[in-house]
């Protein structure tokens, strides 16, 4: 029997009650498809500040160091928001860890169930079939990370900022890779969204992606956008996209779009994926919902689990290469969907349900 070995960092707000669902779930799953789970939970976010002064403890970053991956809850709330912004749970938990685990990539499907096409910001007739895109996010590059990186005082006595944005070859090669892989098992489309009208990174990045398509597989249909233009695309037609594949602020941005098109954050998933590879070949991955911590609802047991849940489907999938086992998670909460169940994110004035229950649904659906 395969052993997963991962750690859970639950973080703040209703990161934990959404973890223990999670948790649930997999460990429902490994009597279904022959599979045990070793996990251990660890302090991160504003619970790291508040029990060991940092938001990404060490003994957190050590204990990830010896799993093959890490389902994340969600981290910040009230409590921490005056915080200097280089010291806010958020940032100072998730920055380090993907830079410690060279966290290249970061995918995020676009899903809109058409159950759910209401929740959607975007015209009934655009969405009517539902939204299916992922976004292929670059995250351990450009203009994070690009030094120099300072506030400096000029001689005329006023401040001058700077950030940097850097791109080398190797650092596109690889996310390209990884969105062709994705496209693969989709519709075998790309669209690399840059700024190659202004920016030397983008000109560098789009002859990368084309020269790495036309060498992995050119049969992949790809096209090039401009960002502003992506972001007018996206709410006007956001079906028009299979894969988007971008550079590090430009996907923050268009994922957060595509998040709020496709209506309920309490629904999205996420997986970011680094360089190193576990035992069985897979990279080592975090996998975190795309919602936040909800402190208004934390503790309550009203929040929506989906999210939690199908980021621990994107760990199955890709650090752990269980495909069959992580369509089920996928199938399972669709099926809990269509059966009504709704919690109060996505409940549009019904009666909305709690936590367990849409939990206790999403069991009872694995096959
Ligand atoms: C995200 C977030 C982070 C980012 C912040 C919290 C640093 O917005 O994961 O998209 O900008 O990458
Ligand atoms: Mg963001």
């Amino acid at each position: 029997m395969k052993t997963l070995r991962f750690t859970t960092l639950p973080g703040d707000g209703i990161g934990p009650e959404v973890m223990d669902v999670a948790l649930k779930v997999l460990q429902k799953l490994g009597n279904l498809y022959d599979f045990s789970i070793e996990t251990s939970g660890h302090d991160v976010g504003g619970i790291g500040i508040d029990n060991h002064g940092k938001a990404l403890p060490d003994s957190t970053l050590e204990a990830c160091k010896k799993v093959d991956a890490i389902l994340f809850g969600s981290v910040g709330g009230p409590k921490w928001e005056n915080l200097p912004p280089k010291e806010q749970p958020e940032r100072a938990a998730l920055l380090p860890i993907r830079k410690a685990f060279g966290l290249f990539a970061n995918l995020r499907p676009g899903n809109l169930y058409p159950e759910l096409s209401d929740l959607s910001p975007l015209r009934a007739d655009t969405v009517a079939n539902g939204i299916d895109t992922l976004c292929v996010r670059e995250l351990t590059g450009g203009i994070y990370f690009g030094q120099p990186k300072e506030t400096t005082v000029l001689e005329n006595g006023e401040k001058q900022a700077i950030d940097t944005m850097v791109y080398r070859t190797s650092e596109i090669e690889r996310i390209t890779e990884l969105a062709i892989k994705a496209a693969e098992l989709r519709n075998g489309r790309i669209c690399s969204v840059d700024k190659a009208n202004v920016l030397e990174t983008s000109v560098l990045w789009r002859e990368t992606v084309i020269n790495c398509v036309q060498k992995h597989n050119p049969d992949i249909e790809l096209s090039h956008m401009y960002v502003d233009n992506a972001a007018m695309q996206l709410v006007r037609d956001p079906n028009q996209f299979d894969v988007l594949l971008t550079e590090n602020m430009f996907g923050d941005i268009l994922s957060d779009e595509l998040a709020v098109i496709c209506g309920s954050l309490g629904m999205l998933a996420s997986a970011s994926l680094g360089t190193q590879k576990n035992d069985a070949g897979l990279p080592f991955g975090l996998y975190e919902p795309a919602g936040g911590t909800a402190p208004d609802i934390a503790g309550k047991g009203l929040a929506n689990p989906c999210a939690q849940v199908l980021s621990a489907a994107l760990m199955l999938r890709y650090s752990f290469g269980l495909e069959g086992a992580a369509t089920s998670i996928e199938n399972a909460v669709k099926e809990s969907i269509r059966s009504g169940l709704r919690t109060g994110d996505i409940a549009m004035g019904g009666d909305p349900v709690g936590t367990d229950q849409m939990g206790n649904a999403i069991i009872d659906n694995l096959k």
